[in-house]
C-alpha cells in the first residue's frame, strides 16, 4: 500500500517508513521505497515483513530527500521476492513508481512494451504501468516538464490502464513533485503545512496533519510542498472533498498491549459503546438521522441483502437472525464475490446492506455496485470514513470501533453486529411492527453489553491459560445453533487466520450428518451453548449435541451463560459468559473464542497482528 509525500523540511525517507509502519497492517509480503536526490532516483526493496527494509536501510543508506514514495504489498502478479517488490524502476532508472490493486490488460501492453524494446525485470503487472508511463513521458512528450512532464503522462497512461490502480509515481527530472492516480483503489491526500502527503489511508500521514482530500474514482492529484492539482484522466480540473481527521493518532498504537489483536480485543467495550452512543433518544426510540434515506423507501423493502467477506460475513449472519425476527424481512447473506456471478434477484424493493470494517474490500465494493445498477438501495455499515463503499452507497451507518490494525477483525464485528441490530430495529420502527415496544427494552439491553464484555475480559486468564495448553492442537473445530452457529465460524476462522490450525465451524445441529465422523478420541470441540432461558428447546438440543461428540471422545470445551448447570457434567472445561438474550449473545460468546485463538497463537510464537499470507483490506478481486 502506497505512501508517498513532498515537505519542506522532514527527511522523505523518515516520513515514508512511518507512513508504512502504519500502513503495514494492509500488505507485507515486501516493502519498498524510491527518493528523489540529487538528480537522480535512489530505491532499495525487500521481501518480507518492513523490517527487513529497514535492516537494508540501515546497512546501505538511501540520501536525504525532499520526496519520497514507499509501498507495502500484497502479491498478486508474482509471488513476494525481492525483484518483484516496489518500487518498480523506468526511463532508464528516471522514474519510479508503486501500485496497488491490478492491471487487467498488462499482458497487451507488455506484448507492445516489449516489442518497442522495452526489457522487464520482474513478473508484475506494475512494471508494465511503469513502463508504459516511461515511454509515454519519453517518446510521447519528449521528456519535457513544460509539455505536462509526468502528470500530463499519468493521465495518458491512465487512458489506457484497465482495472483497479492507485498508483504513484516520481521522476528525477521533477524532484518537487509525486503525481498520483486512483481507479477504484483506495487513496487520499493529507494537507500539512508546506508539505503534502498521500497514503492509501489517513494512518499513513496521521503524524503530521489531521487535514485530509477524498479523491474521487478516475482522478489524478500532483502534489508539492505547497500545492495540490487534481484532474480526470483527461486533465479536466477536479476538486477533492476536504475532511477532518477526527481520530486520535494514539488510538492506533498498541497502548501497552503486547499486540494489536491483544489491545483491540480490549477496546471491545467501548468500541460497542461507541457504536451504540447517540443514536436513540431516552423514550427508546432510535435516531439514526445519519442514514439519510427516505423513510418511504425503507418502508417499501420487501427483502433484504446483506454483502460481505470475511469476518464482516458473519457479523451479517448473525444480524439476518435479528433482523428477521425484528422487522419480518426476508433477509439473505451473501459472500460479495458469489453474489454477482449468480445472477441475483435484486428490484428498487430490495435493501442491500454491505458490511466492510475497510470499506475498501474490492469484492465488496463491486457487489454493491452490480446491485446498484439493479435499483437496489444500499446501506453500507462501515468503521472507516470516506472509504469507497460508504461513498458508493445511498446511505452509511459508521461502525464507530476506531481504528482496527490488527490483520484478523475482532472489535470491527462486535461493532458491525451492533450496528447492524440498530439498523434492523430502525426498520422495525419505522415499519411500525408488533415489536415497537421491545425495541425500548433491547436498547437497554444492548445498552448493558459493554459492562458484560468488560466481565469476561476482566476473568481472561482461565481461557487464555487454556489457549497456551493447546499449542500442539492440530484441529479444532466449533460448534453453535442459532446466532451460536456465525459465532462458532468465526471462532473457527480466527483459529486458522492466527495459529494456521485446522479449524471448522459447525451449524450443531448438522454435525450428526457428517462431520461427526471427524470426532475421534481426545478431539477438542468448542460448544457455544445458547441461554437456557431462551426460547423453545435450543438449550436442550445443544446440550444433547454436546453428549454427542463427547460419547465419541471428544474434548469438550463448553461457553455458556452464568449459572448454567446443566452443562457440566459434560464438559472438560466451562466458560461462563453474562446473562443476555439469545439474540444478543453473540456480542459476548465471540470474546473468549478471540482470546483463546490469540494465546494460543501467541504460544506457539506467531505474529497475531500480521499473519501470513492475509492482508487486512484486500482491495483486488
Ligand atoms: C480480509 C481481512 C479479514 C476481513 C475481510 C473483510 O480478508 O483479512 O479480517 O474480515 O477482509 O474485510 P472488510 O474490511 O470488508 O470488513
Amino acid at each position: 500500500h502506497a505512501n508517498g509525500r513532498v515537505n519542506a523540511g522532514h527527511n522523505a525517507l523518515d516520513v515514508v517508513l512511518e507512513g508504512l509502519r502504519r500502513l503495514e497492517y494492509r500488505g507485507y509480503d515486501s516493502a519498498g521505497i524510491a527518493v528523489v536526490a540529487d538528480g537522480s532516483i535512489s530505491s532499495r526493496k525487500k521481501s518480507g515483513k518492513l523490517a527487513n527494509l529497514t535492516a537494508a536501510l540501515e546497512a546501505d543508506p538511501l540520501p536525504a530527500s525532499l520526496t519520497g514514495i514507499g509501498h507495502t504489498r500484497w502479491a498478486t502478479h508474482g509471488g513476494p521476492t525481492d525483484q518483484n517488490a516496489h518500487p518498480h524502476l523506468a526511463d532508464g532508472g528516471k522514474l519510479a513508481v508503486i501500485h496497488n490493486g491490478i492491471i487487467e490488460n498488462f499482458a497487451e501492453l507488455k506484448l507492445e512494451l516489449l516489442r518497442k524494446g522495452v526489457t522487464f525485470a520482474s513478473e508484475t503487472d506494475t512494471e508494465v504501468a511503469a513502463a508504459l508511463l516511461g515511454d509515454i513521458y519519453r517518446e510521447q512528450l519528449g521528456g519535457d516538464p513544460s509539455r505536462g512532464g509526468l502528470t500530463k503522462a499519468m493521465q495518458l497512461a491512465c487512458q489506457r490502464l484497465e482495472g483497479a490502480f492507485t498508483l504513484l509515481a516520481v521522476h528525477a527530472d521533477q524532484p518537487d513533485v509525486v503525481v498520483a492516480a486512483r481507479r477504484n483503489s483506495p487513496l487520499v491526500v493529507g494537507l500539512g503545512e508546506g508539505e503534502n502527503f498521500l497514503g492509501s489511508d489517513v494512518s499513513g500521514f496521521i503524524d503530521y496533519t489531521r487535514r485530509a482530500v477524498e479523491l474521487g474514482q478516475d482522478q489524478i492529484v500532483t502534489i508539492s510542498a505547497d500545492a495540490v492539482e487534481i484532474t480526470d484522466f483527461y486533465g479536466a480540473p477536479a476538486e477533492g472533498k476536504e475532511y477532518h481527521v477526527n481520530w486520535d493518532p494514539a488510538s492506533a498504537e498498541k497502548g501497552g498491549f503486547p499486540s494489536f489483536m491483544e489491545k483491540e480485543i480490549h477496546d471491545q467495550p467501548d468500541a460497542v459503546l461507541q457504536t451504540l452512543l447517540g443514536r436513540s433518544d431516552i423514550d427508546g426510540k432510535l435516531t439514526l438521522d445519519e442514514l439519510r434515506i427516505d423513510p418511504a423507501l425503507l418502508k417499501s423493502v420487501n427483502k433484504i441483502i446483506v454483502l460481505a467477506c470475511g469476518t464482516s460475513a458473519y457479523a451479517g449472519q448473525v444480524a439476518k437472525y435479528a433482523i428477521e425476527h425484528w422487522c419480518r424481512i426476508p433477509t439473505e447473506v451473501e459472500l460479495s464475490h458469489e453474489f454477482r456471478y449468480r445472477d441475483p434477484i435484486v428490484d428498487a424493493n430490495t435493501l442491500i446492506v454491505s458490511i466492510s470494517q475497510s470499506g475498501e474490500t474490492m469484492d465488496t465494493l463491486m457487489a454493491v455496485r452490480y446491485a446498484k445498477e439493479q435499483g437496489a438501495k444500499t446501506v453500507s455499515i462501515c468503521n472507516t470514513n470516506g472509504s469507497t463503499i460508504p461513498r458508493e452507497s445511498d446511505a452509511v451507518l459508521y461502525t464507530h470501533a476506531g481504528p482496527e490494525i490488527a490483520v484478523a477483525s475482532t472489535k470491527a464485528f462486535l461493532a458491525q453486529i451492533t450496528a447492524a441490530y440498530l439498523l434492523g430495529l430502525y426498520l422495525a420502527q419505522l415499519r411500525g411492527n408488533k415489536f415497537q415496544g421491545e425495541i425500548k427494552d433491547i436498547l437497554a439491553d444492548l445498552g448493558k453489553i459493554p459492562a458484560k464484555i468488560q466481565e469476561i475480559l476482566d476473568n481472561e486468564e482461565p481461557i487464555k491459560e487454556l489457549g497456551r495448553s493447546m499449542a500442539d492442537a492440530k484441529s479444532v473445530l466449533f460448534l453453535g445453533r442459532h446466532v451460536g452457529y456465525p459465532v462458532a465460524m468465526e471462532g473457527a476462522l480466527k483459529l486458522k487466520e492466527l495459529a494456521y490450525i485446522h479449524a471448522e465451524g459447525f451449524a450443531a445441529g448438522e454435525l450428526k450428518h457428517g462431520p461427526i465422523a471427524l470426532i475421534e478420541e481426545g478431539q477438542p470441540v468448542f460448544v457455544v451453548v445458547p441461554s437456557p432461558r431462551g426460547r423453545d428447546s435450543l438449550h436442550a438440543k445443544v446440550v444433547s449435541n454436546i453428549q454427542e461428540v463427547r460419547a465419541r471422545g471428544a474434548k469438550t470445551i463448553v461457553i455458556a451463560e452464568e449459572g448454567d448447570e446443566a452443562v457440566t457434567a459434560y464438559a472438560e472445561h466451562v466458560f461462563y459468559i453474562p446473562e443476555s438474550p439469545t439474540l444478543l449473545a453473540p456480542l459476548l460468546a465471540t470474546v473468549p473464542l478471540q482470546i483463546f485463538a490469540l494465546a494460543l497463537a501467541s504460544a506457539k510464537g506467531y505474529d497475531v497482528d500480521q499473519p501470513r499470507n492475509l492482508a487486512k483490506s484486500v482491495t483486488v478481486e
